[in-house]
Protein backbone atom coordinates (compact mmCIF):
# COMPACT_ATOMS: atom_id res chain seq x y z
CA UNK A 1 0.00 0.00 0.00
CA UNK A 2 2.84 2.39 1.13
CA UNK A 3 4.18 2.60 -2.21
CA UNK A 4 1.12 3.78 -4.18
CA UNK A 5 0.80 7.49 -3.60
CA UNK A 6 -2.63 7.48 -4.64
CA UNK A 7 -3.54 4.92 -2.49
CA UNK A 8 -6.39 6.05 -0.05
CA UNK A 9 -7.70 3.81 2.68
CA UNK A 10 -11.39 2.24 1.66
CA UNK A 11 -12.94 3.65 4.74
CA UNK A 12 -12.20 7.27 3.24
CA UNK A 13 -12.61 6.79 -0.62
CA UNK A 14 -16.13 5.04 0.09
CA UNK A 15 -17.89 7.93 2.97
CA UNK A 16 -21.05 8.45 1.99
CA UNK A 17 -21.94 11.77 0.47
CA UNK A 18 -25.59 11.98 0.12
CA UNK A 19 -27.87 9.11 1.91
CA UNK A 20 -28.38 7.18 -1.10
CA UNK A 21 -24.69 5.88 -0.69
CA UNK A 22 -26.11 5.45 3.84
CA UNK A 23 -26.17 2.29 4.22
CA UNK A 24 -28.35 0.87 7.02
CA UNK A 25 -29.68 4.10 8.42
CA UNK A 26 -33.35 4.26 6.55
CA UNK A 27 -35.34 5.27 9.67
CA UNK A 28 -33.71 7.99 10.57
CA UNK A 29 -32.95 9.20 7.02
CA UNK A 30 -36.75 9.01 6.16
CA UNK A 31 -37.44 11.15 9.76
CA UNK A 32 -34.82 13.95 8.32
CA UNK A 33 -36.27 13.74 4.85
CA UNK A 34 -39.64 14.80 6.39
CA UNK A 35 -37.98 17.27 8.67
CA UNK A 36 -36.88 19.14 5.61
CA UNK A 37 -39.90 18.99 3.47
CA UNK A 38 -41.86 20.21 6.53
CA UNK A 39 -38.93 23.02 6.85
CA UNK A 40 -38.95 22.02 10.59
CA UNK A 41 -35.62 21.71 10.45
CA UNK A 42 -34.43 21.12 14.31
CA UNK A 43 -32.20 23.76 16.00
CA UNK A 44 -29.65 21.08 17.09
CA UNK A 45 -29.38 17.81 16.22
CA UNK A 46 -27.48 14.53 18.18
CA UNK A 47 -26.03 11.86 16.37
CA UNK A 48 -25.46 8.83 18.55
CA UNK A 49 -24.32 5.19 17.86
CA UNK A 50 -20.91 2.80 17.91
CA UNK A 51 -18.13 3.74 15.64
CA UNK A 52 -17.92 3.89 12.29
CA UNK A 53 -22.04 3.77 11.70
CA UNK A 54 -22.28 7.06 9.84
CA UNK A 55 -22.06 9.58 12.80
CA UNK A 56 -19.79 12.23 11.26
CA UNK A 57 -21.27 11.40 7.71
CA UNK A 58 -24.57 11.98 8.62
CA UNK A 59 -23.29 15.33 9.99
CA UNK A 60 -21.32 16.80 7.06
CA UNK A 61 -24.61 15.45 4.92
CA UNK A 62 -26.86 17.14 6.55
CA UNK A 63 -24.38 20.09 7.09
CA UNK A 64 -24.25 19.99 3.07
CA UNK A 65 -28.14 19.89 2.81
CA UNK A 66 -28.36 22.44 5.11
CA UNK A 67 -26.20 25.31 2.98
CA UNK A 68 -26.69 23.39 -0.96
CA UNK A 69 -27.89 25.88 -2.89
CA UNK A 70 -28.25 23.52 -5.87
CA UNK A 71 -26.45 23.33 -9.62
CA UNK A 72 -28.30 26.80 -10.14
CA UNK A 73 -27.48 28.34 -7.57
CA UNK A 74 -31.18 28.68 -6.31
CA UNK A 75 -31.58 25.77 -4.56
CA UNK A 76 -33.21 25.38 -0.90
CA UNK A 77 -32.48 23.27 2.09
CA UNK A 78 -32.63 19.68 0.94
CA UNK A 79 -31.67 16.15 1.97
CA UNK A 80 -30.52 15.49 -1.15
CA UNK A 81 -27.48 17.97 -1.68
CA UNK A 82 -26.21 18.52 -5.53
CA UNK A 83 -22.31 18.12 -4.51
CA UNK A 84 -21.92 20.07 -7.24
CA UNK A 85 -22.61 23.82 -5.76
CA UNK A 86 -19.71 25.48 -3.99
CA UNK A 87 -21.06 25.23 -0.45
CA UNK A 88 -21.47 21.57 -1.31
CA UNK A 89 -17.53 21.41 -2.36
CA UNK A 90 -16.24 23.34 0.27
CA UNK A 91 -18.23 21.78 3.17
CA UNK A 92 -17.20 18.36 1.68
CA UNK A 93 -13.52 19.43 1.56
CA UNK A 94 -13.54 20.57 4.81
CA UNK A 95 -13.00 24.46 3.95
CA UNK A 96 -16.66 26.04 4.47
CA UNK A 97 -16.20 29.29 6.36
CA UNK A 98 -19.38 28.49 7.80
CA UNK A 99 -19.31 25.16 9.02
CA UNK A 100 -16.88 24.80 11.87
CA UNK A 101 -16.23 21.26 12.90
CA UNK A 102 -14.97 20.21 16.33
CA UNK A 103 -13.24 17.76 17.91
CA UNK A 104 -14.47 16.65 21.86
CA UNK A 105 -12.31 14.66 22.56
CA UNK A 106 -9.11 17.43 21.92
CA UNK A 107 -11.09 20.62 22.27
CA UNK A 108 -12.80 19.67 25.57
CA UNK A 109 -12.60 22.90 27.55
CA UNK A 110 -14.53 26.14 28.08
CA UNK A 111 -12.24 27.97 26.62
CA UNK A 112 -12.43 26.06 23.73
CA UNK A 113 -16.17 26.41 23.44
CA UNK A 114 -15.77 30.22 24.48
CA UNK A 115 -13.36 30.62 21.43
CA UNK A 116 -15.12 28.79 18.48
CA UNK A 117 -18.37 28.88 19.45
CA UNK A 118 -19.55 31.68 21.94
CA UNK A 119 -17.56 34.51 20.55
CA UNK A 120 -18.61 33.84 17.30
CA UNK A 121 -22.25 32.79 17.09
CA UNK A 122 -23.66 36.03 16.88
CA UNK A 123 -22.51 36.86 13.64
CA UNK A 124 -24.26 36.05 10.43
CA UNK A 125 -23.11 33.37 8.29
CA UNK A 126 -19.89 34.54 5.75
CA UNK A 127 -21.34 32.78 2.95
CA UNK A 128 -23.89 30.38 3.52
CA UNK A 129 -27.67 30.28 4.55
CA UNK A 130 -26.52 28.94 8.20
CA UNK A 131 -23.11 28.34 10.67
CA UNK A 132 -23.29 25.06 11.49
CA UNK A 133 -21.44 23.73 14.62
CA UNK A 134 -20.22 20.55 14.42
CA UNK A 135 -19.06 18.46 17.65
CA UNK A 136 -17.50 15.29 17.79
CA UNK A 137 -17.43 13.12 20.15
CA UNK A 138 -19.27 15.52 22.35
CA UNK A 139 -19.49 13.69 25.52
CA UNK A 140 -15.79 14.35 25.83
CA UNK A 141 -16.44 18.54 26.91
CA UNK A 142 -15.93 19.07 30.15
CA UNK A 143 -18.77 20.48 32.34
CA UNK A 144 -18.02 23.62 32.59
CA UNK A 145 -17.54 23.47 28.59
CA UNK A 146 -20.94 21.51 28.62
CA UNK A 147 -22.51 25.11 30.80
CA UNK A 148 -20.89 27.74 28.75
CA UNK A 149 -22.56 25.90 25.66
CA UNK A 150 -26.05 25.60 27.08
CA UNK A 151 -26.24 29.41 27.23
CA UNK A 152 -25.77 29.04 23.13
CA UNK A 153 -28.14 25.99 22.99
CA UNK A 154 -31.29 27.75 24.81
CA UNK A 155 -31.59 30.67 22.67
CA UNK A 156 -29.43 30.12 19.49
CA UNK A 157 -29.60 33.32 16.82
CA UNK A 158 -32.21 31.70 13.98
CA UNK A 159 -29.07 31.13 11.38
CA UNK A 160 -27.34 28.92 14.21
CA UNK A 161 -27.23 25.11 13.84
CA UNK A 162 -25.75 22.72 16.16
CA UNK A 163 -24.73 18.91 15.41
CA UNK A 164 -23.14 17.08 17.57
CA UNK A 165 -22.04 13.51 17.55
CA UNK A 166 -21.21 10.66 20.25
CA UNK A 167 -20.93 7.01 21.08
CA UNK A 168 -21.34 7.54 24.60
CA UNK A 169 -24.93 9.21 24.37
CA UNK A 170 -25.31 8.35 28.48
CA UNK A 171 -22.38 10.82 28.91
CA UNK A 172 -24.31 13.97 27.46
CA UNK A 173 -25.99 15.64 30.19
CA UNK A 174 -30.04 15.75 30.00
CA UNK A 175 -30.40 19.90 30.09
CA UNK A 176 -28.03 19.86 26.19
CA UNK A 177 -29.97 16.10 25.07
CA UNK A 178 -32.97 17.86 25.61
CA UNK A 179 -32.61 20.43 23.26
CA UNK A 180 -31.10 18.24 20.65
CA UNK A 181 -33.55 16.28 17.91
CA UNK A 182 -32.03 13.21 18.49
CA UNK A 183 -30.77 10.27 15.98
CA UNK A 184 -29.99 6.72 17.14
CA UNK A 185 -27.87 5.09 14.22
CA UNK A 186 -28.04 1.52 14.17
CA UNK A 187 -25.40 -1.26 13.89
CA UNK A 188 -25.77 -2.65 10.32
CA UNK A 189 -27.16 -5.67 9.56
CA UNK A 190 -24.98 -8.09 8.44
CA UNK A 191 -26.81 -9.07 5.02
CA UNK A 192 -26.34 -5.52 4.56
CA UNK A 193 -23.35 -4.94 5.41
CA UNK A 194 -22.11 -8.16 2.84
CA UNK A 195 -23.68 -6.39 -0.14
CA UNK A 196 -21.98 -3.03 0.76
CA UNK A 197 -18.68 -4.91 0.88
CA UNK A 198 -19.27 -7.23 -2.25
CA UNK A 199 -19.99 -3.83 -4.15
CA UNK A 200 -16.94 -1.94 -2.71
CA UNK A 201 -14.73 -5.20 -3.52
CA UNK A 202 -16.37 -5.24 -6.93
CA UNK A 203 -15.33 -1.46 -7.59
CA UNK A 204 -12.06 -2.29 -6.24
CA UNK A 205 -11.63 -5.01 -8.64
CA UNK A 206 -10.84 -7.36 -6.20
CA UNK A 207 -12.29 -10.97 -6.20
CA UNK A 208 -13.47 -11.86 -2.20
CA UNK A 209 -15.35 -14.83 -1.97
CA UNK A 210 -19.02 -14.68 -0.03
CA UNK A 211 -17.67 -16.53 3.03
CA UNK A 212 -14.98 -14.14 3.23
CA UNK A 213 -17.46 -11.68 3.49
CA UNK A 214 -19.41 -13.36 5.39
CA UNK A 215 -16.07 -13.42 8.32
CA UNK A 216 -15.66 -9.42 8.06
CA UNK A 217 -19.05 -8.65 8.31
CA UNK A 218 -19.88 -10.94 11.26
CA UNK A 219 -16.01 -9.73 12.96
CA UNK A 220 -17.34 -5.79 12.55
CA UNK A 221 -19.87 -6.18 14.94
CA UNK A 222 -21.99 -4.22 12.48
CA UNK A 223 -19.38 -1.05 12.48
CA UNK A 224 -19.09 -0.19 8.13
CA UNK A 225 -15.32 1.85 9.28
CA UNK A 226 -14.39 -1.45 10.74
CA UNK A 227 -16.53 -3.81 7.94
CA UNK A 228 -14.01 -1.38 5.45
CA UNK A 229 -10.80 -1.84 7.33
CA UNK A 230 -10.77 -5.29 7.51
CA UNK A 231 -12.03 -5.31 3.78
CA UNK A 232 -8.93 -3.55 3.54
CA UNK A 233 -6.67 -5.39 4.87
CA UNK A 234 -7.91 -8.68 3.33
CA UNK A 235 -7.21 -7.21 0.04
CA UNK A 236 -3.72 -6.72 0.48
CA UNK A 237 -3.25 -10.25 2.19
CA UNK A 238 -5.17 -12.01 -0.48
CA UNK A 239 -3.27 -12.89 -4.01
CA UNK A 240 -6.01 -13.03 -6.43
CA UNK A 241 -9.24 -14.33 -4.40
CA UNK A 242 -9.30 -13.68 -1.21
CA UNK A 243 -10.75 -17.36 0.70
CA UNK A 244 -12.32 -17.54 4.02
CA UNK A 245 -9.54 -19.09 5.46
CA UNK A 246 -7.34 -16.05 4.50
CA UNK A 247 -9.72 -13.72 6.69
CA UNK A 248 -10.18 -16.25 9.26
CA UNK A 249 -6.35 -16.61 9.57
CA UNK A 250 -6.43 -12.75 9.40
CA UNK A 251 -8.44 -12.46 11.89
CA UNK A 252 -7.07 -14.76 14.46
CA UNK A 253 -10.13 -17.20 14.19
CA UNK A 254 -10.32 -20.69 14.33
CA UNK A 255 -12.42 -22.49 11.74
CA UNK A 256 -16.08 -22.61 11.90
CA UNK A 257 -16.11 -26.49 11.47
CA UNK A 258 -13.18 -26.90 14.03
CA UNK A 259 -15.78 -24.73 16.39
CA UNK A 260 -18.86 -26.82 15.98
CA UNK A 261 -16.41 -29.72 16.57
CA UNK A 262 -14.98 -29.05 19.43
CA UNK A 263 -18.20 -28.06 20.85
CA UNK A 264 -19.85 -31.23 19.86
CA UNK A 265 -16.76 -33.35 21.72
CA UNK A 266 -17.54 -30.93 24.82
CA UNK A 267 -21.37 -31.64 24.77
CA UNK A 268 -20.75 -34.99 24.68
CA UNK A 269 -18.29 -35.45 27.39
CA UNK A 270 -15.18 -36.62 24.96
CA UNK A 271 -12.56 -34.79 27.22
CA UNK A 272 -9.62 -36.32 25.40
CA UNK A 273 -10.79 -35.36 22.11
CA UNK A 274 -11.71 -32.14 23.12
CA UNK A 275 -8.62 -31.66 24.48
CA UNK A 276 -6.60 -32.86 20.84
CA UNK A 277 -8.69 -30.48 19.00
CA UNK A 278 -7.64 -27.18 21.94
CA UNK A 279 -4.23 -28.29 21.26
CA UNK A 280 -4.49 -28.53 17.76
CA UNK A 281 -6.55 -25.03 17.18
CA UNK A 282 -3.59 -23.77 19.59
CA UNK A 283 -1.07 -25.25 16.93
CA UNK A 284 -2.51 -23.79 14.10
CA UNK A 285 -2.49 -20.24 15.95
CA UNK A 286 -5.43 -19.60 17.36
CA UNK A 287 -5.70 -17.98 20.84
CA UNK A 288 -7.43 -19.82 23.25
CA UNK A 289 -9.32 -16.81 24.48
CA UNK A 290 -10.56 -16.78 20.70
CA UNK A 291 -11.27 -20.29 21.23
CA UNK A 292 -13.60 -20.15 24.35
CA UNK A 293 -15.20 -17.41 23.19
CA UNK A 294 -16.16 -19.34 19.70
CA UNK A 295 -17.34 -21.88 22.29
CA UNK A 296 -19.52 -19.47 23.40
CA UNK A 297 -20.81 -18.27 20.53
CA UNK A 298 -21.97 -21.28 19.32
CA UNK A 299 -23.66 -21.75 22.85
CA UNK A 300 -25.53 -18.37 22.07
CA UNK A 301 -25.77 -19.08 18.50
CA UNK A 302 -27.61 -22.85 19.21
CA UNK A 303 -29.40 -21.13 21.89
CA UNK A 304 -31.22 -18.80 20.25
CA UNK A 305 -31.96 -21.30 16.90
CA UNK A 306 -33.45 -23.40 19.67
CA UNK A 307 -35.78 -20.62 20.34
CA UNK A 308 -35.91 -19.34 16.80
CA UNK A 309 -35.20 -21.76 13.79
CA UNK A 310 -35.39 -19.06 11.56
CA UNK A 311 -32.02 -17.62 12.85
CA UNK A 312 -29.98 -20.43 11.59
CA UNK A 313 -30.44 -18.74 8.33
CA UNK A 314 -27.44 -16.25 8.95
CA UNK A 315 -25.27 -15.39 6.06
CA UNK A 316 -22.66 -15.03 7.95
CA UNK A 317 -23.11 -18.87 8.59
CA UNK A 318 -22.02 -21.49 5.67
CA UNK A 319 -24.34 -24.16 4.69
CA UNK A 320 -22.89 -27.14 6.59
CA UNK A 321 -22.81 -25.10 9.49
CA UNK A 322 -26.29 -23.78 9.34
CA UNK A 323 -27.16 -27.78 8.84
CA UNK A 324 -24.86 -28.94 12.51
CA UNK A 325 -26.57 -25.94 14.17
CA UNK A 326 -29.94 -27.19 13.37
CA UNK A 327 -29.00 -30.56 14.00
CA UNK A 328 -27.51 -29.17 17.48
CA UNK A 329 -30.52 -27.07 18.47
CA UNK A 330 -32.70 -30.13 18.42
CA UNK A 331 -30.56 -32.47 20.01
CA UNK A 332 -29.17 -30.30 23.09
CA UNK A 333 -31.93 -29.33 25.55
CA UNK A 334 -31.64 -25.74 26.64
CA UNK A 335 -30.43 -26.77 30.87
CA UNK A 336 -27.43 -28.03 28.89
CA UNK A 337 -26.76 -24.71 26.71
CA UNK A 338 -27.41 -21.93 29.51
CA UNK A 339 -25.24 -24.01 31.80
CA UNK A 340 -22.84 -24.11 29.20
CA UNK A 341 -23.16 -20.83 28.90
CA UNK A 342 -22.40 -19.78 32.54
CA UNK A 343 -19.47 -22.07 32.60
CA UNK A 344 -17.59 -20.57 29.80
CA UNK A 345 -18.29 -17.26 31.23
CA UNK A 346 -16.54 -17.63 34.29
CA UNK A 347 -13.80 -19.55 32.02
CA UNK A 348 -13.46 -16.72 30.33
CA UNK A 349 -12.53 -14.70 33.38
CA UNK A 350 -10.26 -17.58 34.65
CA UNK A 351 -7.96 -17.89 31.18
CA UNK A 352 -7.82 -13.86 31.08
CA UNK A 353 -6.38 -14.30 35.06
CA UNK A 354 -4.41 -16.98 34.26
CA UNK A 355 -0.25 -16.95 34.19
CA UNK A 356 -0.39 -18.92 31.34
CA UNK A 357 -3.53 -19.27 29.09
CA UNK A 358 -3.35 -22.69 26.94
CA UNK A 359 -3.55 -24.31 30.52
CA UNK A 360 -6.12 -22.32 32.38
CA UNK A 361 -8.06 -22.96 29.04
CA UNK A 362 -7.32 -27.31 28.89
CA UNK A 363 -8.36 -26.95 32.40
CA UNK A 364 -11.88 -24.96 31.30
CA UNK A 365 -12.22 -27.98 28.75
CA UNK A 366 -12.02 -30.59 31.13
CA UNK A 367 -14.31 -29.27 33.62
CA UNK A 368 -16.64 -28.08 30.75
CA UNK A 369 -17.03 -31.97 29.38
CA UNK A 370 -17.34 -33.21 32.79
CA UNK A 371 -20.62 -30.66 33.72
CA UNK A 372 -21.84 -30.28 30.28
CA UNK A 373 -22.19 -34.49 29.50
CA UNK A 374 -25.66 -34.93 29.41
CA UNK A 375 -27.05 -38.36 29.32
CA UNK A 376 -30.45 -38.75 27.39
CA UNK A 377 -32.83 -39.91 29.44
CA UNK A 378 -32.92 -43.53 28.15
CA UNK A 379 -29.15 -43.49 28.59
CA UNK A 380 -29.67 -42.57 31.99
CA UNK A 381 -32.73 -45.33 32.87
CA UNK A 382 -29.69 -47.63 31.84
CA UNK A 383 -26.95 -45.83 33.94
CA UNK A 384 -28.86 -46.44 36.63
CA UNK A 385 -29.93 -49.79 36.11
CA UNK A 386 -26.16 -50.96 36.29
CA UNK A 387 -25.88 -49.24 39.41
CA UNK A 388 -24.63 -46.15 40.84
CA UNK A 389 -21.89 -44.70 38.60
CA UNK A 390 -18.54 -44.59 40.32
CA UNK A 391 -17.40 -41.76 42.78
CA UNK A 392 -20.88 -41.86 43.61
CA UNK A 393 -22.03 -42.87 47.31
CA UNK A 394 -24.31 -45.72 47.58
CA UNK A 395 -27.25 -43.06 48.74
CA UNK A 396 -29.96 -43.50 45.97
CA UNK A 397 -29.31 -41.28 43.04
CA UNK A 398 -32.15 -38.76 42.30
CA UNK A 399 -33.92 -38.90 39.23
CA UNK A 400 -33.85 -36.38 36.50
CA UNK A 401 -36.06 -33.41 37.14
CA UNK A 402 -38.77 -34.47 35.04
CA UNK A 403 -36.82 -35.69 31.82
CA UNK A 404 -38.76 -36.97 29.05
CA UNK A 405 -40.49 -40.67 28.61
CA UNK A 406 -42.20 -40.74 31.17
CA UNK A 407 -43.03 -44.88 30.39
CA UNK A 408 -39.72 -45.69 30.75
CA UNK A 409 -38.51 -43.76 33.32
CA UNK A 410 -41.24 -44.81 36.06
CA UNK A 411 -40.15 -48.47 35.34
CA UNK A 412 -36.48 -47.83 35.96
CA UNK A 413 -35.70 -47.23 39.97
CA UNK A 414 -35.80 -43.69 39.62
CA UNK A 415 -36.98 -41.72 42.59
CA UNK A 416 -38.41 -37.58 41.71
CA UNK A 417 -36.63 -35.03 43.19
CA UNK A 418 -38.33 -32.71 44.67
CA UNK A 419 -42.08 -33.09 44.98
CA UNK A 420 -41.64 -36.30 44.13
CA UNK A 421 -44.66 -37.32 41.77
CA UNK A 422 -46.13 -40.86 42.92
CA UNK A 423 -46.21 -43.02 39.83
CA UNK A 424 -47.85 -46.37 40.01
CA UNK A 425 -45.22 -48.90 39.80
CA UNK A 426 -44.50 -52.42 41.14
CA UNK A 427 -43.99 -52.74 44.83
CA UNK A 428 -40.76 -54.37 44.86
CA UNK A 429 -38.90 -52.36 42.48
CA UNK A 430 -39.81 -48.94 43.99
CA UNK A 431 -39.26 -50.22 47.17
CA UNK A 432 -36.14 -51.96 45.75
CA UNK A 433 -33.19 -49.25 46.43
CA UNK A 434 -34.06 -48.46 50.05
CA UNK A 435 -32.56 -51.71 51.44
CA UNK A 436 -30.83 -49.82 54.39
CA UNK A 437 -32.51 -47.21 56.33
CA UNK A 438 -30.08 -44.23 55.67
CA UNK A 439 -31.18 -44.50 51.79
CA UNK A 440 -34.72 -43.74 53.76
CA UNK A 441 -33.22 -41.44 55.29
CA UNK A 442 -31.30 -39.64 52.19
CA UNK A 443 -35.03 -39.69 50.09
CA UNK A 444 -36.20 -37.52 52.98
CA UNK A 445 -33.65 -35.65 52.49
CA UNK A 446 -33.88 -35.52 48.62
CA UNK A 447 -37.35 -34.15 49.44
CA UNK A 448 -35.92 -31.52 51.10
CA UNK A 449 -38.28 -32.00 54.17
CA UNK A 450 -36.50 -30.33 56.91
CA UNK A 451 -38.71 -31.24 60.01
CA UNK A 452 -39.25 -34.46 59.16
CA UNK A 453 -35.54 -35.00 58.35
CA UNK A 454 -34.58 -33.77 62.38
CA UNK A 455 -37.84 -35.91 63.67
CA UNK A 456 -36.27 -38.75 62.37
CA UNK A 457 -32.63 -37.85 63.09
CA UNK A 458 -33.16 -37.13 66.53
CA UNK A 459 -36.02 -38.93 67.32
CA UNK A 460 -35.57 -42.72 65.62
CA UNK A 461 -34.32 -45.40 67.43
CA UNK A 462 -34.35 -48.57 64.90
CA UNK A 463 -35.08 -51.65 66.11
CA UNK A 464 -36.06 -53.16 62.62
CA UNK A 465 -35.93 -52.35 59.18
CA UNK A 466 -36.86 -53.93 55.96
CA UNK A 467 -37.77 -51.79 52.88
CA UNK A 468 -41.39 -51.21 53.31
CA UNK A 469 -41.47 -51.81 57.56
CA UNK A 470 -40.10 -49.65 59.65
CA UNK A 471 -39.93 -50.57 63.81
CA UNK A 472 -38.51 -47.64 65.99
CA UNK A 473 -38.43 -46.95 70.18
CA UNK A 474 -38.77 -43.23 70.07
CA UNK A 475 -36.35 -40.81 71.80
CA UNK A 476 -37.86 -38.46 73.81
CA UNK A 477 -37.36 -35.87 71.34
CA UNK A 478 -39.88 -37.97 68.94
CA UNK A 479 -43.32 -35.63 68.40
CA UNK A 480 -45.71 -38.22 68.55
CA UNK A 481 -47.29 -38.21 65.45
CA UNK A 482 -43.54 -38.95 63.95
CA UNK A 483 -44.41 -42.87 63.06
CA UNK A 484 -47.74 -41.50 60.88
CA UNK A 485 -46.05 -38.45 58.98
CA UNK A 486 -43.04 -40.77 58.10
CA UNK A 487 -45.11 -43.21 57.34
CA UNK A 488 -47.23 -41.30 55.17
CA UNK A 489 -44.41 -38.97 53.78
CA UNK A 490 -42.58 -42.40 52.27
CA UNK A 491 -45.72 -43.53 50.86
CA UNK A 492 -46.49 -40.29 49.09
CA UNK A 493 -42.76 -40.32 47.67
CA UNK A 494 -42.30 -44.07 46.72
CA UNK A 495 -45.66 -44.69 46.04
CA UNK A 496 -45.95 -47.49 48.18
CA UNK A 497 -47.72 -48.35 51.65
CA UNK A 498 -45.15 -48.44 54.12
CA UNK A 499 -45.84 -49.70 57.87
CA UNK A 500 -44.14 -47.87 60.41
CA UNK A 501 -44.98 -49.01 63.54
CA UNK A 502 -43.37 -47.69 67.17
CA UNK A 503 -42.22 -50.22 70.48
CA UNK A 504 -41.90 -49.11 73.39
CA UNK A 505 -37.73 -49.48 74.27
CA UNK A 506 -34.77 -50.64 72.64
CA UNK A 507 -33.38 -49.55 69.42
CA UNK A 508 -29.91 -48.22 68.39
CA UNK A 509 -28.31 -44.65 68.99
CA UNK A 510 -30.52 -42.35 66.85
CA UNK A 511 -28.49 -40.62 63.95
CA UNK A 512 -27.88 -37.24 65.55
CA UNK A 513 -26.86 -39.24 68.69
CA UNK A 514 -23.82 -41.32 66.38
CA UNK A 515 -23.11 -38.49 64.72
CA UNK A 516 -22.75 -36.47 67.95
CA UNK A 517 -20.19 -39.59 68.87
CA UNK A 518 -18.74 -39.25 65.80
CA UNK A 519 -18.29 -35.92 66.02
CA UNK A 520 -16.35 -35.87 69.69
CA UNK A 521 -14.48 -39.77 68.46
CA UNK A 522 -12.88 -37.36 65.67
CA UNK A 523 -12.59 -34.22 68.13
CA UNK A 524 -10.20 -36.70 70.49
CA UNK A 525 -8.69 -37.68 67.16
CA UNK A 526 -7.45 -34.05 66.44
CA UNK A 527 -6.60 -33.71 69.71
CA UNK A 528 -4.59 -36.81 69.49
CA UNK A 529 -2.15 -35.50 66.55
CA UNK A 530 1.63 -34.89 67.68
CA UNK A 531 0.34 -31.66 65.49
CA UNK A 532 -2.30 -30.42 67.51
CA UNK A 533 -0.48 -30.94 70.56
CA UNK A 534 2.24 -28.60 69.72
CA UNK A 535 0.20 -26.17 68.65
CA UNK A 536 -2.21 -25.88 71.64
CA UNK A 537 1.15 -26.23 73.53
CA UNK A 538 2.51 -23.15 71.85
CA UNK A 539 -0.71 -21.72 71.48
CA UNK A 540 -2.89 -22.71 74.90
CA UNK A 541 -5.53 -20.02 74.43
CA UNK A 542 -6.13 -21.64 70.93
CA UNK A 543 -9.96 -23.58 70.09
CA UNK A 544 -10.95 -25.92 67.90
CA UNK A 545 -13.57 -24.49 65.71
CA UNK A 546 -13.66 -26.94 63.19
CA UNK A 547 -12.54 -30.30 61.90
CA UNK A 548 -12.49 -31.41 58.54
CA UNK A 549 -11.43 -34.74 57.60
CA UNK A 550 -9.18 -35.27 54.04
CA UNK A 551 -12.48 -37.02 52.91
CA UNK A 552 -14.68 -33.45 53.18
CA UNK A 553 -11.79 -31.54 51.69
CA UNK A 554 -11.27 -33.65 48.60
CA UNK A 555 -15.09 -33.41 48.53
CA UNK A 556 -14.95 -29.30 48.67
CA UNK A 557 -12.08 -29.15 46.28
CA UNK A 558 -14.35 -31.25 43.77
CA UNK A 559 -17.70 -28.78 44.41
CA UNK A 560 -15.76 -25.72 44.21
CA UNK A 561 -13.92 -26.99 40.85
CA UNK A 562 -16.94 -27.29 38.97
CA UNK A 563 -19.90 -24.01 39.96
CA UNK A 564 -23.04 -24.97 41.26
CA UNK A 565 -25.35 -27.36 39.49
CA UNK A 566 -28.73 -26.62 39.18
CA UNK A 567 -29.82 -29.85 41.10
CA UNK A 568 -33.06 -30.03 38.27
CA UNK A 569 -30.11 -30.63 35.96
CA UNK A 570 -27.11 -32.38 37.21
CA UNK A 571 -28.90 -36.26 37.36
CA UNK A 572 -25.89 -37.40 39.50
CA UNK A 573 -26.11 -34.74 42.44
CA UNK A 574 -25.44 -35.35 45.83
CA UNK A 575 -28.83 -33.97 47.41
CA UNK A 576 -29.00 -30.79 49.00
N1 LIG B 1 -24.00 3.93 7.39
C1 LIG B 1 -22.91 3.91 6.61
N2 LIG B 1 -23.02 3.65 5.29
C2 LIG B 1 -21.93 3.60 4.51
N3 LIG B 1 -20.69 3.81 4.94
C3 LIG B 1 -20.52 4.09 6.24
C4 LIG B 1 -21.61 4.16 7.13
N4 LIG B 1 -21.16 4.42 8.36
C5 LIG B 1 -19.84 4.53 8.25
N5 LIG B 1 -19.43 4.34 6.97
C6 LIG B 1 -18.05 4.29 6.51
O1 LIG B 1 -17.21 4.43 7.63
C7 LIG B 1 -16.44 5.60 7.57
C8 LIG B 1 -16.51 6.32 8.88
O2 LIG B 1 -17.82 6.74 9.13
P1 LIG B 1 -18.19 7.87 10.15
O3 LIG B 1 -19.44 8.51 9.71
O4 LIG B 1 -17.02 8.76 10.36
O5 LIG B 1 -18.44 7.02 11.42
P2 LIG B 1 -18.75 7.50 12.90
O6 LIG B 1 -20.12 6.98 13.17
O7 LIG B 1 -17.72 6.85 13.75
O8 LIG B 1 -18.68 8.99 12.93
C9 LIG B 1 -17.05 6.40 6.45
O9 LIG B 1 -16.04 7.09 5.76
C10 LIG B 1 -17.68 5.37 5.56
O10 LIG B 1 -16.73 4.87 4.67
MG1 LIG C 1 -17.05 10.06 13.75
ZN1 LIG D 1 -25.11 21.55 -3.30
Amino acid sequence: MADNPAYQVLARKYRPQTFKDLIGQDAMVRVLKNAFAADRIAQAFIMTGIRGTGKTTTARIIAKGMNCVGPDGNGGPTVEPCGVCEPCRAIAEGRHVDVMEMDGASQTGVNDIRDNIISTVSYAPASARYKIYIIDEVHMLSTSAFNALLKTLEEPPAHVKFIFATTEIRKVPVTVLSRCQRFDLRRIEPEVMMTHLADIAGREGAEVGQDALALIARASEGSVRDAQSLLDQAIAHGQGETTADQVRAMLGLADRGRVLDLFDMVMKGDAAGALAEIAGQYADGADPMAVLRDLAEVTHWISVVKITPEAVEDPTVGPDERERGRDMAERLPMRALTRMWQMLLKALEEVAAAPNAMMAAEMAIIRLTHVAELPSPGDLVRKLKDGPPAGVSASPAPGPGGGGGGGTVARGPVAHHGAATAVARQPDDALARYQRFDQVVELIRANRDAKLLIDVETGVRLVNYAPGRIEFAPSDAAPRDLAARLGAALQRWTGVRWGVSVVADGGAPTIAETRDAEAEALRSKALAHPMMQAVLEAFPDARIVGIRTPEQIAAEAQVEALPEVDEEWDPFADDD
